[in-house]
């Protein structure tokens, strides 16, 4: 019988059940414990868990009590609580709670200086580490990688890849007020694609942080959500005010990275977008190498089905059918598995046997770390309108306590300029 990982986690919303979802498909994890802001989800959420037999489900108090319970602890809570979340988890294991690991979702932190406090807390406790950046785990991601294996022994390493994410925007408040996110599109999901593109382009059996960030170029600007009626409609809806405090709602920029073996320089272009007019979230990935290819879109599935007007009443709920869904009639898009096609299922497999072998995930915070820098380096190339070099001490340096003004609820200086 193979061992299981008892898992604790903070906050009961959006990604705790889509995390769940996924661990109903894998069987080295159970949900031990929960822990939330609101007593009411953190018992509808212990009830999915107890009638879907993926754990006990324990309501706790609080992360300090859970941590005494439970092997590792999945903090699943809006960014702007995981400072203070993980050191409550660290005060605990310091009083003696037996904790393996630490799982923190993406991004990683609001900056730089979140983002390191929260390696050196865990590498303080001596905790193994997963930065959860599910895309990283697609099987569609790792199974181009593994089918283009003899290409790129032969022709070389992939050398210019494009990555997106792109919907109609988040489903809570917070995600929308850039003090408490973090900014806009890049920090939320700017971070996901910067992931894929360095971790695609490295060659084959190279560590994660092999290839050398060397500058990125980057624009943010906002093109659907400071238009007067939809700004309106965000005021009303999720009770932010776009004309004071705007963040971006589309981001796109170039990275480029050095082979430090050949000196090859390679291209990673990301492009995130909160103002997608299509059925619902795409992921859009693709590669160019040398005679060879890939190309990943989210938005084609198998499935399709189809709902004309006098029909579209019966409409259940469109998001069961796919993430950030935008339509309910016509001919639709249902992907059946998203938690598998998204990578939660791999991500959750994986850290669940690295933490129960007392090793790191696959991911480590530290490499949270360095995608937190891209990001923040991606909000700097676009706020000063030039190309960042990443190779200058002084850039590095400067990044380690960099905000930018969007994050610090300044955007108007620079998408209204
Ligand atoms: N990997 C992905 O694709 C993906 C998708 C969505 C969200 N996320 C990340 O997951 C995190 C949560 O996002 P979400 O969409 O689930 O947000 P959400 O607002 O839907 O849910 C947050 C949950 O945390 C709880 N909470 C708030 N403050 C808390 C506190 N101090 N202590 C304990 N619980 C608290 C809330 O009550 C709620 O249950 C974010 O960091 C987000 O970026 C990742």
């Amino acid at each position: 019988m193979a061992q299981v990982l008892k898992l604790g986690i903070v906050g009961a919303g959006f990604i705790a059940k889509f995390q769940a979802r996924a661990l109903m498909q894998i069987r080295n994890v159970e949900i031990a414990g929960v822990v939330s802001r609101t007593a009411a989800s953190a018992q509808a959420f212990s009830k999915t868990v107890k009638d879907h037999g993926i754990g006990e489900g324990i309501v706790y108090a609080d992360v300090t009590e859970m941590a005494k319970h439970v092997d590792a602890i999945a903090v699943y809570s809006p960014n702007f609580t995981r400072v203070e979340i993980v050191e409550k988890i660290i005060e605990a294991v310091k009083k003696g709670a037996a904790l393996k690991g630490l799982i923190c979702e993406k991004p990683l932190a609001r900056n730089v200086k979140e983002a390191q406090r929260l390696v050196d807390l865990a590498n303080a406790a001596k905790l193994k580490t997963a930065y959860f950046e599910n895309q990283i785990f697609m099987k569609p991601v790792r199974t181009q990688l593994q089918q283009l294996a003899p290409q790129q022994r032969t022709m070389g390493p992939l050398v210019l890849v494009r990555s997106a994410e792109e919907h109609g925007g988040p489903h809570e408040p917070w995600f929308w007020d850039p003090t408490r996110q973090g900014g806009g599109v890049l920090s939320d999901m700017g971070c996901h694609s910067i992931a894929v593109g360095w971790y695609c382009l490295t060659p084959l059996g190279k560590p994660l942080t092999f290839l050398q960030p060397v500058s990125i170029a980057a624009d943010c600007s906002l093109l659907k959500w400071g238009q007067k009626p939809w700004r309106e409609k965000l005021m009303q809806k999720m009770g932010v005010d776009y004309s004071k405090t705007p963040a971006e709602d589309f981001t796109t920029g170039m990275i480029t990275f050095k082979n430090p073996e050949t000196g090859q320089l390679v291209k990673a272009q990301f492009t995130d977008s909160w103002m997608f007019e299509k059925q619902g979230l795409r992921l859009f990935m693709d590669g160019m190498g040398p005679g060879y290819a890939f190309e990943i879109n989210t938005l084609n599935s198998s499935l399709q089905v189809f709902i004309g007007d006098v029909a579209a009443e019966a409409v259940a709920d469109a998001e069961t059918a796919l993430e950030k869904a935008t339509a309910s009639r016509g001919l639709l898009v249902v992907q059946y598995n998203e938690p598998d096609l998204y990578g939660y299922t791999d991500e959750n497999e994986d850290t669940a046997a690295a933490f129960l072998a007392g090793r790191d995930g696959f991911l480590p915070l530290s490499y949270g770390l360095e995608i937190t820098k891209l990001c923040m380096a991606g909000y700097m190339a676009a706020e000063r309108k030039k190309t960042i070099d990443l190779t200058d001490p002084a850039v590095q340096k400067e990044l380690e306590t960099y905000v930018p003004l969007i994050q610090q609820g300044k955007g108007a200086e620079v998408l209204f300029a």
